[in-house]
């Protein structure tokens, strides 16, 4: 079995884990999740997580291959676009991101200069699809639920598990965004508990539990069919999908979901800038729950 190298960087105020997986024998490498920090009243971007993943990326010479994304994030903005520019590498994402871009795309009344066909990905994957980081294969697992087009890599020992699991004491992603769906996010989870028991998972978000004063990124199929509050052996896709729904009927928004979609639909590019030359995202008044 392949064990890549993965390097984990944590953006806290969205409390998501990018990663850098790397071949150990070459210097290719894949970016997966990347964050682009956006300090949203005041408008500003800032590419001060992306660079750190840029300086590790130098200092350890190595070369991207992809910049994959496992979903089109609703809590922070992809810096696909920042780390293509300065590290080369090919983008990638789910082949059902057509369908986000739909929904998304009218929720927002994207004008037809938005291409809802994924064009703005170098790759768009399938189940079952293989790709290269030199010598390593991943493979592409789609798990559905979170949003249609969310994607696991198994890349080796390691998976990149997106929104579908969290730590087991935290549980499952939510499934009530737009295309969302509770009883299926429970099959995908399924896809994911039947790789081999000792897969390392590498997760998109902790928010710590209760009992938890530290963020972790890591853990493994064994602890999750074990242990995961909302998934372990025994719990029933019934009991899962009534769970589901009636916690979701509780959450909030997350703080960054109105300029995320409208970024992470285009992969990571904004829109285009009106005719003063400004760059402008929209807020949808009483359009989401
Ligand atoms: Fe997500």
């Amino acid at each position: 079995m392949q064990r890549p190298i993965v390097t984990h960087f944590f953006d806290e105020p969205t409390n998501t884990f990018s990663y850098v997986v790397q071949d150990p024998d070459s210097t290719a490498c894949a970016i997966i999740d990347s964050v682009l920090d956006f300090d949203y009243a005041a408008g500003r971007t800032d590419v001060r997580s992306a660079d750190e993943i840029i300086a590790f990326i130098h200092h350890r010479q190595l070369d991207v291959t992809w910049i994959l994304e496992t979903h089109v994030h609703a809590d922070h903005l992809s810096a696909a676009p920042y780390l293509h520019e300065k590290l080369g590498g090919k983008t990638g994402i789910g082949a059902k991101i057509v369908e986000v871009q739909e929904i998304f795309g009218k929720a927002f009344n994207a004008g037809s200069e938005f291409a809802r066909d994924g064009s703005q990905f170098d790759a768009l994957f399938n189940e079952g699809d293989v790709f290269s980081i030199g010598g390593l294969q991943g493979k592409v697992v789609h798990t559905p639920g979170h949003t249609p087009a969310c994607l696991t890599y198994v890349i080796g020992d390691a998976a990149f598990v997106g929104d579908t699991l969290f730590m087991p004491d935290y549980g499952t992603a939510r499934c009530d965004f737009p295309g969302g769906d509770a009883r299926t996010l429970y099959h995908s989870i399924q896809k994911v508990l039947a790789l081999p028991e000792q897969t390392r998972l590498f997760l998109c978000h902790d928010y710590k539990a209760p009992d938890r004063d530290t963020f972790q990124h890591e853990t493994s199929v064994a602890e999750q069919r074990q242990a995961n509050v909302h998934v372990h052996e025994g719990i029933s896709e019934e009991a899962f999908v009534k769970m589901r729904t009636e916690r979701d009927a509780t959450l909030g928004m997350p703080r960054l979901i109105i300029p995320s979609v409208q970024v992470n639909m285009r992969a990571g590019h904004m829109p285009p800038a009106e005719d003063n030359g400004d760059v402008y995202l929209k807020v949808p008044i009483n359009k989401f729950k």
